[in-house]
């Protein structure tokens, strides 16, 4: 079950004052479990005419959610409590989502429920895979992702009544089982290669990584250390509090929408340079500095304000301090290499710029930290993904946040999110007499 405690309210004095020629206006101070308390808002428009100027949401809790909590000056990442680091060290992508979505960690028994739930949902029915036929081979696999998730909304559509808890857990089992099957086509299909089917023996990341690099003239082994590597990338990705594409889902499934087409929404957000594409972003800014002798460059471009470059896989709108994702991530990107026998100038480029930055002014000054994205390009290169899968797989992961949210809004529903805005247009004008 999602916990969705309610936020306990301040009493007097704990409130915030507004006063304009109609009054005064006293707005309650809401608390959370952890983090900053927010301003009720809710009743100044109805009462004072007057709105929240937010662009950004830099300022704004749009909901109350128990799922994920973030402290970006700690550089602390929390699913339901559980610090992120601890979850990567004892736990896996399949427990992980099951906490997401209901709220605590599951028994052996639940566990493995869970886990057969997700192997008996991995197949597309046969009909999806005209949707992959209909794409140009060099499309982008995030391109198919967003296509090939809203076809699937046709597909359940009439078997999702928001008002069944178990067919709104069947829906979400449904997409977390089916997106792996989903990614990987996206990119066999891009290169040629014969869709692969599931294979209900392996886990969740093996069976992913079967489906991406198997072929049918030959038995696919998992490699254990790639499996694990892919099922940490996985579990670090799967929730990330409000950003733009958990918001994106949010806002559409504010109005009733089919979660698969909520989820799709999600994986166009997410497929921004500035969000999830930055890890593709940090690779292609690796290979252009090329060496780690033209590093000292590449840091006065990104200082540079009349230059659009930036740091790719540097700062983030919530850490202002390490992302405790990429110190993980890190460490299981050298142990690849080392277990592959790899050795990638791209991870020295790396290292060294991450160490010039931290020193640098500018970076320290901004608190401007590596994020996620710096070192999970390098990891996913090392294990034979093509750079333009690696949002395709963050989309993957992000789907037991997704899904989470959604369960957590479809039992908690305020009505449809509706933002407002601040006009700043032309006042109101008579057609002009020709
Ligand atoms: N390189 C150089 N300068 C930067 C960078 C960067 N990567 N990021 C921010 N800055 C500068 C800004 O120019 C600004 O400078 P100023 O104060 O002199 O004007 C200052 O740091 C503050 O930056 P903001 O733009 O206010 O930060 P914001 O919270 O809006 O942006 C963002 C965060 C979008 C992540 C930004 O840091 C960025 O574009 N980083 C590179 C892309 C990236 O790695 N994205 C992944 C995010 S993590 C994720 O989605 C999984």
């Amino acid at each position: 079950m999602s916990d969705n405690r309610a936020p306990s309210v301040r009493t007097p004095p704990y409130q915030v004052t507004i006063a304009d020629s109609t009054g005064e206006a006293h707005l309650p101070i809401l608390e959370g479990t952890l983090g900053p308390a927010a301003v009720d808002i809710q009743q100044m428009y109805g009462k004072h005419n007057l709105l929240a100027y937010d662009p950004g949401f830099r300022s704004t809790a749009s909901c109350k959610s128990a799922i994920t909590f973030i402290d970006g000056d700690a550089g602390v990442l929390l699913y339901r409590g559980y610090p992120i680091e601890e979850l990567a060290e004892h736990s896996n992508f399949l427990e992980a989502s099951h906490l997401l979505m209901f709220g605590e960690l599951p028994d052996p028994q639940e566990a493995e429920q869970f886990e057969k739930e997700i192997r008996h949902h991995t197949l597309l029915h046969e009909q999806v895979l005209n949707f992959f036929r209909g794409f140009r081979r060099d499309a982008h696999p995030m391109a198919i992702m967003v296509g090939v998730v809203g076809a699937l909304s046709a597909f359940y559509h009439d078997d999702i009544d928001l008002q069944d808890r178990d067919r709104r857990i069947r829906a979400a089992i449904r997409l977390l089982a089916k997106m792996p099957t989903i990614a990987a086509a996206s990119y066999t299909y891009s290169i040629g290669r014969p869709i692969r089917y599931p294979w209900n023996d392996l886990g969740y990341a093996g069976n992913f990584l079967q489906m991406l690099f198997g072929v049918p003239s030959e038995v696919y082994k998992v490699d254990p250390v790639l499996a694990k590597a892919m099922d940490l990338i996985f579990l670090l990705h799967a929730d990330h509090e409000q950003n733009a594409s958990t918001s994106t889902v949010r806002l559409a499934a504010s109005s009733g929408a089919n979660p698969i087409a909520c989820v799709a929404a999600g994986i166009a957000s997410l497929w921004g340079p500035a969000h999830g594409g930055a890890n593709e972003a940090v690779i292609r800014m690796l290979k252009e500095i090329g060496s780690v002798e033209n590093i000292p460059k590449a840091i006065a471009r990104a200082k540079d304000k009349n230059d659009p470059f930036l740091l790719m896989g540097f700062g983030h709108r919530v850490y202002k301090n390490f992302d405790p994702r990429a110190r993980v991530i890190q460490r299981m990107a050298k142990d690849v290499l080392e277990h592959l026998g790899i050795n990638d100038p791209l991870l020295d480029i790396a290292i060294q710029l991450e160490q010039i930055a931290l020193q640098d002014e500018y970076f320290v000054t901004r608190k401007l930290y590596p994020n996620v994205d710096f070192y999970s390009g390098i990891l996913l290169r090392a294990m034979g993904l093509p750079t333009n899968m690696f949002t395709a797989i963050f989309a993957l992961a992000r789907t037991a946040g997704w899904m989470s949210h959604w369960l957590e809004l479809t039992e908690d529903a305020h009505g449809i999110d509706r933002p407002r805005q601040l006009y700043v247009g032309h006042p109101q004008r008579s057609y002009p007499k020709r």
